[in-house]
């Protein structure tokens, strides 16, 4: 049966991407054109428990916002509904579930129906509120283009392309002082951004938590190429990469939470110890989220968000809209969430590489 709908709800939760505010806008065009009203909550899901945390969002709030990084509703990847952080009477972190302040909340601003636009951490809070009863349709976000539900996920491309042009620019450089430049990419324990901006900027070492790697193995590949004259060396690593029998690494950031990242620096260590060549080593970080989508990335989520439309409007809720090229589909939240996509070994990029020659570590 067809839904009643009248008024909808969207958020954004987890890590930004290139490419949320177009699925905003598609979501507002196309909710308006069936004569919905469309409500943003801010910042995940901690509007619902703000004071205006909860605004309309009509055709001018969304206009000229297409091309545009972030996301004008704001996004947090600390907001869990299910495990809220509350201090309790000796002052110690407690986590508590406010989902049902969520879905009273909702009610009592009168939506039908939830967008709730996010990677695996989202996605899966969307589920669990499905689960509760709420009406909610997902929209898989996240640069690590690690969701397995979905052919791609929007702001990935855009990532990848910032990161090629990085690596690009590193190449002058690397040649002019005949150096070893190390680039640490971001993709969770993920290769998809390393391998594909490694490829396409032709970096001559590519390390991605998929192929655990052997340092002998890169510092060969780096002598290989100074024997031959080529005084310069780029490598990529994924963030999540390790060694063979090793772990990923780990580090502090603001807010005391763990994040990976600190491979790069060691590897760019061990190259300069084994090698002897001048090695310098940098993380590209957050500059892979920021800016606007490219125009793949944009088209992409503007389809996702008038499909998820299309989703509430059929009523197919605890679905999320994926790409199974040339089509947008639909697949239940719980098979988007149930597993993570990693590069396989069998990956035509990943044969490519070995093609032309590039070192995977191994
Ligand atoms: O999931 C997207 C991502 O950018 C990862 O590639 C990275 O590990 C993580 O988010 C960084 O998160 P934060 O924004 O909390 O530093």
């Amino acid at each position: 049966m067809t839904p009643n709908i009248r008024r909808i709800a969207i958020n954004t939760g987890g890590g930004d991407a290139p490419g949320l505010n177009a699925v905003i806008r598609a979501v507002v065009r196309s909710s308006e054109q069936r004569g919905w009203e469309v409500f943003g909550i801010k910042d995940g899901y901690d509007g619902l428990f703000e004071e205006n945390g909860v605004i309309r969002l009509d055709r001018s709030a969304v206009r000229g916002i297409t091309h545009l990084g972030g996301t004008i509703i704001g996004t947090t990847n600390r907001g869990d509904p299910l495990n809220w952080r509350v201090l309790d009477e000796q002052g110690s972190t407690i986590l508590i579930d406010r989902s049902q302040e969520v879905i009273d909340a909702l009610a009592a601003h009168e939506i039908d129906a939830l967008i709730a636009v996010g990677g695996d951490g989202s996605l899966s809070i969307a589920q669990a509120l499905f689960e509760k009863g709420l009406n909610v349709i997902g929209v898989p976000k996240t640069i690590d283009n690690d969701l397995a539900a979905t052919n791609l996920t929007f702001g990935f491309l855009t990532a990848v392309e910032t990161a090629t042009d990085a690596i690009d620019k590193l190449h002058s450089t690397a040649e002019a002082h005949e150096r070893v430049m190390v680039v640490e990419l971001m993709g969770r324990n993920a290769g998809w951004i390393a391998l594909s901006a490694g490829v396409a900027a032709t970096a001559d070492i590519i390390l991605i938590p998929e192929i655990p790697y052997e340092i002998e193995r890169v510092c060969d590949k780096i002598q290989e190429r100074y024997a031959e004259g080529r005084n310069f060396a780029i490598v990529v690593v994924a963030e999540g990469a390790f060694p063979v029998g090793g772990e990923p690494l780990f580090q502090r950031q603001g807010g005391g939470k763990q994040h990976l990242g600190g491979i790069g620096a060691l590897i760019a260590e061990e190259i300069a110890e084994h090698t002897g060549q001048e090695t310098r080593h940098l993380v590209l970080g957050h500059l892979q989220r920021g800016g606007g989508p490219n125009a793949q990335d944009r088209l992409l989520a503007l389809r996702f968000g008038a499909a998820a439309v299309d989703l509430v409007a059929a009523g197919r809720f605890g679905c999320m809209v994926a790409l199974d090229p040339p089509d947008v589909l639909a697949v239940p939240l719980a098979e988007a969430i149930a597993a993570t996509k990693n590069v396989p070994m069998n990956s035509d990029i990943l044969k490519t590489a070995r093609a032309l020659g590039t070192c995977m570590g191994d």
